[in-house]
């Protein structure tokens, strides 16, 4: 059985809204319109153990939902999600004892505190053993190079610099698998090398299983041999890089975000 599997998948977000214009918001007190977003519609993938899986599409397409029901924040409306053998939010402690997740767009930091006893709070919750936690522990800060920033407030961080420590707080436990929500996201072109790097050589030395979510195709390029392509809550593509680029090879030679925007469009997203 694949270590992630996820079958009909639908997930739908309701949308108050109130009426337009000056009084909307003494109208809206009194009446309010619903309106349903469609999220996931009938989401089914598979992933087995140690794959690094990326999953691209344009903004609104489904990517977060998708990373959000496979960390069991999220309860889907319809479908089934088994991930090593548990459905997400339906055990959610074990399941968050076996998955690490980061969200480029929020913190897992505690914003006041020096980054090292953020990782200490995260051992306590996690119930690491001190031994296995320091080996784990000097292994990350090593690999990451945050040795120096340990005694820093998280608040006090470059993005760069961020990212790589929540990389480490989402790796302390030995998670078999992670999940990245845009982790890219606003770094510079060093720090998303060295982001990259780590996240390969990570994958190689432990074996975790990878899910990404990126708007950015180097990213794939770097990381992934195999690509998701999300549009409107449907899963639009999913096989090797190759066969994607394949697909657009006519838009050979330019500009990697072109060819991205010319497959959007062609599969009218
Ligand atoms: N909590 C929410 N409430 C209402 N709508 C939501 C919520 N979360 C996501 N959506 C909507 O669901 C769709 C998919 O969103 P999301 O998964 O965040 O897309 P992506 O991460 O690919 O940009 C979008 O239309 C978004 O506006
Ligand atoms: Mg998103």
């Amino acid at each position: 059985m694949p270590q992630i599997e996820l079958s009909g998948i639908r997930k739908t977000f309701k949308v108050y809204e109130r009426p337009e214009g000056r009084w909307g918001l003494l109208k809206g007190a009194f009446r309010r319109t619903v309106r349903l977003v469609t999220a996931l519609d009938g989401v089914s993938f598979a992933i087995g153990e140690g794959e690094l899986v990326g999953l691209i599409g344009p903004n609104g397409a489904g990517k977060s939902t998708t990373v959000k029901v496979m960390s069991g924040i999220l309860t889907p409306d319809g479908g089934s999600c088994v991930i090593n053998g548990r459905v997400p939010w339906k055990s959610r402690v074990a399941h968050v004892s076996e998955i690490g997740v980061v969200f480029g767009q929020r913190s897992q930091l505690w914003w006041d505190v020096p980054v090292g006893d953020s990782f200490s709070l995260l051992r306590d919750i996690y119930d690491v053993p001190q031994a296995r936690f320091e080996a784990r522990l000097s292994e990350l800060t090593g690999a990451l190079e945050i040795e120096s920033l340990l005694k820093t407030p998280a608040r006090q961080l470059s993005l760069g610099q961020r990212m790589r420590c929540e990389l480490a707080a989402a790796l302390l436990h030995s998670p078999k698998l992670l999940f990245l929500d845009e982790p890219t996201i606003g770094l510079d072109a060093v720090s998303k090398l060295a982001l990259r790097a780590f996240l390969k050589e990570e994958n190689v030395r432990s074996g975790v299983t990878v899910l990404l979510t990126t708007h950015d195709m180097d990213d794939i390029e770097a990381l992934c041999s195999r690509v998701m392509v999300i549009g409107h809550g449907k899963l639009l593509y999913d096989g090797a890089l190759p066969g994607l680029r394949e697909r657009y090879a006519a838009y050979e030679g330019q500009d990697t975000d072109e060819v991205i925007a010319r497959m959007y469009e062609e599969m009218a997203l």
